[in-house]
């Protein structure tokens, strides 16, 4: 029944040669396409990281500058103990983030969204001293300041 033909072999040729086609062009494009994407470092600004610690609620476990609960370490840049070096902080981020998750859907009602360039910006700003030399409670927002003085998180109770 299924006897191979002559026909059938040119026809499995035929799929072959453009598979292998297909193959180099995919290969080509992905060559090119590591050319254009080295890793590249987002510009950090260290002001706008202050206002997301703040507004983005870091603020009601990590203190900076005094300012911020003592739920979690204290972030200051002078007493942090973590390397200047941004995969470093990710990375201890990474290992907290059970604990933060948790802790963040109790507080806000929701987990803390951010971009690339707010990780970089929160990460300029935990390790500038003079940036937080500048932090005190005018920057905390209302509803911020509102959930830090009502204490700890009921997950902790
Ligand atoms: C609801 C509480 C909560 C919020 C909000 C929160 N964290 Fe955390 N964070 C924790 C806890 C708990 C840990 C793990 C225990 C610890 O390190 O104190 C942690 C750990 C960390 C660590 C690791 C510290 C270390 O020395 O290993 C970093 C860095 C960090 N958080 C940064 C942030 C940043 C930046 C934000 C805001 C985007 C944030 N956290 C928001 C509770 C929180």
């Amino acid at each position: 029944m299924n006897s191979f033909t002559p026909s059938r072999f040119i026809a499995a040729l035929g799929v072959t040669v453009s598979l292998a086609t297909f193959a180099t062009t995919t290969i080509a494009k992905d060559a090119s396409a590591a050319e254009n994407s080295s890793p590249v470092m987002p510009q950090m600004d260290a002001e706008r990281g202050k206002t997301l610690f703040a507004e983005r609620g870091c603020v009601i476990c990590h203190s900076v500058n005094n300012v911020g609960s003592d739920v979690a370490t204290s972030l200051d840049a002078s007493n942090m103990n973590i390397a200047r070096e941004p995969f470093e902080f990710f990375a201890r981020m990474w290992r907290g983030a059970p604990q933060m998750l948790a802790l963040q859907q109790a507080d806000l009602g929701y987990q803390i969204d951010f971009s690339g360039q707010d990780i970089a910006d929160i990460f300029a700003f935990v390790q500038s001293r003079e940036i937080q030399e500048g932090f005190t409670e005018q920057d905390l927002p209302d509803h911020i300041k509102e959930i830090i003085d009502n204490g700890p998180s009921a997950a902790f109770e």
